[in-house]
């Protein structure tokens, strides 16, 4: 039974929400992360992300100009290292080395891969579309990486306030009759 409610208790009611590390670099040399909540494919061939990032964050700008970025899917090891991104503003620090997350060199764009990340997604920008208070960030993927260690699993937003952690209940999961 449903009980008509304000729409921003109701959207409490989502978790949990998957996160991506979203990374870029400067013309100048200098990498930057954020953490995005707000994120999932936009097409399946070619394979694409929309991304939703605020006007204001530095990503936004580097994306703009350099037309590129990774999408890493964080472990669940990563929660501290994703509230550092996604609390603080990246022009002129360097929050991976803050937050001791390791990157690795990318295979066809300048932006970084987190290392220890569950999967890496190198893309380029397809467009950027504006339907309402934030920018839609599309991008396709031209390159794609996976961790080694298939045990390593994707951390999660499990609650509002931006609660971190991992979702393991795989084993109940109900699937579709073969
Ligand atoms: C769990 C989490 C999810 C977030 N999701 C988004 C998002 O989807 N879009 C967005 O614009 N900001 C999001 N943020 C906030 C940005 O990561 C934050 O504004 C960040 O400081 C921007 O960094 P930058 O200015 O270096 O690009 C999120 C933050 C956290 C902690």
């Amino acid at each position: 039974m449903q009980k008509q409610s304000e729409t921003d208790r109701a959207l409490d009611r989502k978790y949990p929400e998957q996160v991506v590390i979203v990374t870029t670099r400067s013309p100048k040399g200098t990498a930057n992360a954020m953490a995005a909540g707000w994120v999932t494919i936009a097409s399946g061939d070619p394979l694409m992300f929309v991304l939703v990032i605020d006007h204001g964050a530095y990503t936004y700008e580097l994306i703009n100009r350099t037309r590129q970025f990774v999408v890493a899917f964080p472990s669940d090891r990563m929660g501290k290292a994703v509230l550092h991104v996604g609390s603080h503003h990246g022009r002129g620090r360097d929050k991976l080395a803050e937050c001791g997350l390791a990157t690795q060199k990318a295979s066809r764009v300048a932006a970084p891969l987190i290392a220890d990340a569950v999967a890496n997604f190198e893309c380029e920008l397809v467009n950027v579309y504006k339907p309402g208070d934030c920018p839609l960030v599309v991008g396709r993927v031209i390159a794609a990486h996976e961790n080694r260690d298939a045990k390593v699993r994707r951390l999660y937003t499990v609650g509002p306030g931006h609660a971190m952690g991992g979702v393991r209940n795989a084993g109940k999961a109900v699937r579709p009759k073969a």
